[in-house]
Parts: C-alpha cells; structure tokens; sequence
C-alpha cells in the first residue's frame, strides 16, 4: 500500500496557507495534463479559511477558474441557503467570490424530499475520476459522511448515497469509497487537539476503513495543524490510544 504524505503546519496560517497552496498546486497540475480540474470540496468548519484564502489576490490569479468544475464530498438534507448547508458554507467562503460561473458549480441536491433519488443523480452527474478531492476528518474517524460502520462503506457501484449518520442534522448523501478510490489527488485537511488521537490511528494502525473511514484517504496527502499531528510521531502508544 501507498504511504500517506504528510504536511505538519506550525501555526493556523501555516495550515492554511500550506492547504490553499496544496490546493493550487494540484489544480494547476490537473489542468495541465487534462485540460480541466475537477475539483470536490469538504463542508465542516476546517476548510473554511482555506476556501476563503484561495479568493485572495495572492492566489487567486494563479487558478484557472474557468477550466474548475466544482462539486461536493457531502451535503447535509437541508436547503441551500440553511446554516447546515455545505453548499451555503462554500458560496460563502468562495465561490460568491471568485470568477466561477453558476454552470460549473455542480451543488448536491439535498434538501429535495426523495434524497435517494437526489443521491443517484449527483451520483451520476460526478465525473468518473475528480481530479482534486479535499476531505475533512470527525474526531471519531468520519470523511465526508460516511461514519464509522455505516452501510454507505460497503458500497461499489453507485457513486453518492443517501445516509443516516449520527451527526446532526442526520440524513445526508455523500460520496462513495470508490469515488475516493478513483481521485487523482486527494487532500485530507485535519486541524485541532481533539482529532490528534484519531489522526495517529488512522494513519499508523491497522488498515480498517469500515471503522476508521479517514483510512479510505490513506494513499492522500494528510495536511495537519501541530495539535492534529501531536501524536503522529511518538514512538508507541498513539494509535491503541
Ligand atoms: C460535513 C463534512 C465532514 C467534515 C468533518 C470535519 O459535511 O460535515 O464534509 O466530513 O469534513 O466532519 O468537520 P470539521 O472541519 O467541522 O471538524
């Protein structure tokens, strides 16, 4: 198996700027070699910043906006301007303040009332590989939202799904491991103290994505604050944490 990369950032800027750095870096390479950038963005609170730092002036002129297609991991099942929304989250951070048009802005439809059906057409509309995937982590191993034991982490054929997860609100629809699999790049961004412990088992225990679904990303580049990475490099004892 391919070992993770790993990036540690020394402060909240470093981790940002080494994210939206990253971000560029891949995207650009994606454009190059394919033409295009097909790019799927984490919702939570971790990629905000770096979301909203890829709209500065610094690096904004180093992306080719209009070669992105946007997508998404995961939406929560809830309208698009409601607080929970993934897609209100990243209109807000950046694509309201980038060049980006409406049509290449590929939003997962989660607030109609037959999920499934809204999952089965995101699913389709994916493209069959993304050239970027940025993933975010859950203190109890969760990417996009697929949580720990659910069904969802069996799945090998549909590409996004309807989910119950633990978290609120709970109904979701999420990319599929095979999506993940496929990616050229993926990103897993992961900041804070509380997801230290996690981040070592993920990264140094046994490979068990069905309980540690952070693992499907295990082949990625890991780009970790200071406090996520604290226990990373201890000799022993982390990951049976
Ligand atoms: C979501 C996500 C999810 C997220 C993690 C981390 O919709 O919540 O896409 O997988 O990345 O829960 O979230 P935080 O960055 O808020 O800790």
């Amino acid at each position: 198996m391919k070992r993770p990369q790993v990036v540690v950032a020394g402060s909240p800027e470093a981790f940002v700027e080494a994210a939206a750095s990253r971000i560029v870096e891949e995207a650009r390479a994606a454009v190059y070699v394919r033409g295009r950038c097909a790019i799927a963005l984490a919702g939570g609170s971790t990629p905000r910043p770096v979301y909203e730092h890829l709209t500065q002036p610094e690096f904004a002129g180093e992306i080719a906006w209009d070669k992105l297609d946007v997508y998404f991991s995961d939406e929560r099942c809830a309208p698009p301007d409601h607080g929970d929304s993934n897609y209100r989250m990243v209109c807000e951070s950046l694509i309201n303040n980038s060049p980006l048009r409406p049509e290449q802005v590929h939003r997962i439809e989660a607030e109609r009332p037959d999920a499934d059906q809204a999952a089965a057409e995101y699913g389709e509309m994916l493209p069959e590989r993304l050239d970027v995937l940025v993933l975010g982590m859950g203190e109890e191993g969760h990417t996009a939202s697929l949580y720990p034991g659910s069904p969802a982490l069996d799945e090998q054929q549909r590409r996004a799904v309807a989910v119950e997860t633990p978290a609120q609100p709970s109904r979701r629809i999420t990319i599929t491991p095979p999506v993940i699999a496929a990616a050229h790049s993926v990103l897993v961004l992961i900041a804070g103290e509380a997801k230290a412990a996690m981040v070592a088992r993920a990264l140094r225990g046994p490979h068990n994505p069905k309980e540690i679904p952070i693992q499907l990303a295990r082949n990625g580049v890991w780009i970790l604050d200071r406090a996520a990475a604290e226990h990373v490099y201890e000799s022993s004892g982390a990951e049976s944490k």
